[in-house]
């Protein structure tokens, strides 16, 4: 790849909790890792000095370690901070981009990391424009981009004035998890699979992403957002995207292309196909609307109009408050359609799932039907395999993001026509919702989420063994 590497990582955001749950740590890790090679200013509104930047970044290092059971590195935290230092002001002052100027020095090719509230995503970049720091730079932008495909496309010509597309990375990080990446890899470095891969041999496919919490802490922000917008049309789109897609070819960004020819191929979500739930008590949340009609749960059909995918149902269905944290991906293949031994047809139990387990835990599964020992009856097991276990703990999401927009490699940041195609997906939706059904604390989300799926066996529940 012929893009040169960032000479600086500027982050915008730094005293903020996401830096401090996912990028300090991420750049420890990297640092640990010898793949970190540049210094980094951190930038904020906040008046900080070097020595409590680097202490702040210490306690959030040593925090997110700890809480992982880690033992802290002292040296390779001391690296990590001796690269760091800090430029403070208001992100809307002409001011602090001359400061800035002046810290990146003869910098040729920064990487500006916007983990700021999406509302400055456009006047930092135009900022960034007017002190002439753009040029040879990369920015990278956190979620949400934009919150309609309206908006979406207001941000993104914001952005185009200054920027070309090779300079922006939009963040999905989902994108970002190895096992996510694994639904590539295991599809198309294993030839066996690739021929059942289609609607010949599979009935549906399925996307849960769970989560027991609620949004006790952020019901300002989640009010305005609900489940389709923060997680169905960039996270499992995403996901849905790497397990639809095509064999990636020769060619720049294959993997990008790919999953660019998916979402043209899935049709605009229709409402009458998407069930919207709202847990109980969620109006009771500080900064919850008392008549909210936001949705905490969606289950949604998808269709997917290739020849690969034509007429099976694609199901994804996530929320806030359901009985487990998990996020897995089945593919659920047709059953045989006829066995018999010993004199009788064979009643085939349970599914062929092939499971992608994309949360914690993290692994593949698929389900094999043997003999049950001394009786001549069928029984459904499974054949698993638990990634951190079998080929040791995995990288964070944001420690191979930040790295790669270092890089500059686009293969795991969504292009601008992927971003608008997504979008164009969930509008129709967004512009006419069906009504937000009630739903219990611990529960599966609205019954009615569950008649969507009945007829191809049902949701699998995560906590079914693997
Ligand atoms: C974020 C959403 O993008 O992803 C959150 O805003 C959600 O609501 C989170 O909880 C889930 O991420 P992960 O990596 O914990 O599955």
């Amino acid at each position: 790849m012929n893009t040169p590497h960032s000479d600086r990582l500027v982050i915008f955001g730094i005293t903020g909790d996401l830096a401090h749950k996912m990028t300090l740590p991420s750049l420890y890790h990297l640092e640990k890792r010898g793949l970190l090679n540049v210094a980094i200013i951190g930038v904020a509104k906040d008046a900080l000095s070097d020595d409590q930047l680097w202490a702040m970044t210490r306690a959030a290092v040593r925090s997110v370690e700890s809480a992982a059971g880690h033992e802290v590195d002292e040296q390779v935290l001391t690296r990590l901070v001796e690269r760091m230092t800090f430029v403070g002001g208001d992100f809307l002052d002409a001011g602090l981009y001359e400061r800035l100027a002046a810290h990146l020095g003869d910098a040729a090719h920064p990487l500006f990391y916007l983990e700021i509230p999406p509302s400055l995503f456009g006047p930092v970049v135009e900022q960034l424009g007017a002190a002439g720091l753009t040029e040879g730079a990369r920015v990278a932008v956190e979620k949400p981009f934009g919150t309609s495909l309206d908006s979406a496309r207001e941000l993104n010509d914001r952005l185009h004035k200054v920027l070309d597309e090779d300079q922006i990375l939009r963040i999905d990080h989902y994108l970002g998890k190895e096992p996510v990446q694994d639904i590539a890899f295991v599809r198309f470095a294993n030839s066996w699979l690739e021929p059942l891969w289609r609607r010949q041999y599979i009935e549906m496919i399925q996307i849960t992403m769970a989560e027991p919490f609620g949004v006790e802490d952020r019901g300002s922000f989640y009010d305005h957002v609900g489940t389709l917008r923060d997680v169905v049309q960039n996270h499992l789109l995403q996901v849905l995207a790497l397990v639809l897609m095509e064999p990636p070819g020769a060619g720049s960004d294959p993997i990008g292309h790919r999953r660019l020819d998916v979402f043209e191929a899935i049709r605009p979500l229709a409402p009458a196909d998407v069930v919207r739930g709202q847990y109980e008590g969620y109006r009771g949340i500080p900064g919850v609307s008392a008549d909210s009609q936001t949705e905490t749960f969606v289950a949604a059909r998808f269709h997917c109009d290739t020849w690969r995918w034509a007429g099976v149902p694609i199901m994804v269905r996530s929320g806030k408050k359901l009985p487990v944290k998990a996020t897995e991906v089945v593919v659920r293949f047709r059953k045989p359609p006829h066995f018999s031994w010993g004199g009788r047809v064979q009643h085939v139990a349970g599914h062929d799932d092939f499971l992608i387990q994309i949360g914690d835990p993290s692994g593949i599964a698929f389900g094999l039907r043997v003999k049950k020992p001394g009786v001549d009856e069928v029984e459904p097991q499974m054949l698993s395999l638990d990634f951190p276990s079998t080929i040791g703990d995995l990288p964070t999401p944001y420690e191979r993001l930040l790295h790669d927009a270092m890089t500059g490699d686009h293969t795991l940041f969504p292009r601008w026509p992927a971003v608008e195609a997504t979008w164009r997906i969930v509008q129709p939706v967004l512009d006419a919702p069906p009504p937000v059904l009630p739903y219990a604390a611990g529960t599966w989300g609205p019954p009615e989420a569950d008649r969507m799926a009945r007829h191809w066996g049902g949701w699998r529940d995560p906590r079914a063994r693997a």
